[in-house]
């Protein structure tokens, strides 16, 4: 019997409504005890006094670029950046070289998470085939072969009656569609927020309303159809839509990541490639009120949009530098930083964002400290400070804005159905 102990933590599980000191025994992979006091023979201890204990974190949006671009990141490389960031299950999303919009692609995915990944994947599906927006994909047999939700993120749905479909076909199988918002005839061509700094720099801007006007769309196609989830919330009026169709009882759920509540449009400036990301970086207001949908329960989820992009895509004139930013490593620290240690949210409520709201959603048995539950835990020193590095990151991408930032908040320890996949802060081999 494989036994360890996790002693003296402060264990925090949004699930249970527990914040305090306990000891948590693992056997064989799954929570055994969770009590103030354990004692138990034989087991291997890990001493987390002055730590936290979380349930392991839950990414329900991250980019593997497996198959077709290992240059970015693989599955390996990917999952070792999420067990270093503390998340222990990823949703990959569909948008690789084949696209995931057939069974076969999601089994291999599946297969290859298997074979070399270190923390859980789960496949996030096509909507459409090729990610074109047109025909519907095999969407009950990707169901089948293990997707969780469906999404043609990277791009928009442009078409209603698309969108429509899909929300009814996905509401038979209780999940939800996941939207890219952003109205292709407002971004085309854009590069950054639409504003009086994008003017001052000399880049064609993508404005607000390009993600708000989808938003409101899908919202109302949402409203007769089915269950919408939208992802990379990062504009106030956006907040507010949601705000609005959530009071209606309108069956949506959404998220924001990291770098929405912590960038403005400013980290534009230098013409950082790295700060260009889709939906654009934004105003200080919007920042507020993205953290204010976090706060009153409008925004749901906080998830890391993780997008490798190699130099030759980044090291680019502004405009025609990929767009997408590297998170799974930087983003538990940009939360503890950003909102808690800001008092901007509770621990407990800035957790369930990263836990147990992203498994609600996608219907996850997982992100509680739950007895008999697989032990997937992260442990955390609260207050180390931390400076980024990318060249020490695990990804095989660097493309983060956050370099030289000075951070709170490290993940020390990873532990996947009981296996310790990151000690003392490094990636086991
Ligand atoms: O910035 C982004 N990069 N936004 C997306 O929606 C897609 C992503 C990517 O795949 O690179």
């Amino acid at each position: 019997m494989a036994k360890l102990l996790i002693k003296n933590g402060r264990v925090v599980d949004p699930a249970s409504n527990l914040d305090g000191q306990r000891d948590v025994l693992i056997v064989d992979g799954k929570i055994k005890t969770i009590k103030s006091q354990v004692m138990s023979r034989g087991a291997r201890v890990i001493e987390a006094k002055g730590m936290l204990v979380l349930p392991g974190l839950i990414d329900m949006h991250a980019h593997l670029r497996d198959p077709g671009r290992p240059d970015k990141e693989t599955i390996a490389s990917g999952t070792r950046a999420a067990a270093m960031g503390g998340f222990t299950t990823i949703c990959c999303m569909a948008n690789t070289e084949p696209p995931i919009d057939n069974a076969a692609v999601v089994k291999y995915v599946k297969n290859k998470a298997e074979i070399e990944g270190v923390v859980n994947v789960l496949p996030i599906a096509a909507v459409t085939k090729g990610l074109k927006g047109e025909a519907l994909a095999e969407m009950g047999m990707m169901l089948k072969e293990g997707a969780v939700a469906f999404s043609d993120d990277g791009q928009p749905i442009m078409r209603a009656d698309v969108m429509r479909r899909a929300l009814e076909y996905a509401r038979q199988f209780k999940v939800p569609i996941i939207s890219h918002c952003e109205d292709k005839a407002l971004s085309h061509g854009g590069s950054m927020n639409e504003s009086a700094l994008s003017t001052a720099l000399g880049l064609p801007g993508i404005p607000a309303l390009a993600e708000e006007n989808m938003v409101a769309r899908d919202i109302a196609l949402a409203r007769e159809f089915g269950r919408l989830h939208i992802a990379h919330v990062s504009s106030a009026k956006s907040v507010d839509l949601i705000r609005q169709a959530k009071k209606k009882k309108i069956d949506v759920t959404c998220e924001t990541c990291p770098h929405y509540f912590s960038l403005t449009e400013e980290a534009v400036k230098g013409y950082d490639t790295n700060a260009k990301v889709n939906p654009p970086l934004k105003s200080r207001t919007d920042v507020k009120a993205i953290i204010k949908g976090l706060k009153d329960g409008t925004i749901d989820v906080i998830a890391t949009d993780h997008a490798p992009h190699n130099i030759e895509e980044k090291e680019l004139e502004f405009n025609s530098a990929a767009f997408g930013l590297v998170g799974l490593e930087t983003a538990l620290a940009l939360v503890i930083t950003y909102l808690v240690d800001t008092k901007e949210l509770t621990l407990k409520k800035a957790i369930e964002k990263l836990t147990t709201s992203p498994a609600k959603i996608l219907g996850l048995n997982k992100g509680a400290l739950k007895i008999g539950a697989d032990a997937d835990l992260v442990i955390v020193d609260p207050k180390a400070g931390w400076t980024v590095d990318p060249s020490q990151f695990a990804s095989k991408s660097k493309n983060s804005p956050f370099n030289g930032w000075k951070l709170k908040g490290k993940v020390l320890c990873t532990i996947v159905s009981g296996k310790v996949v990151v000690r003392d802060g490094k990636v086991c081999s």
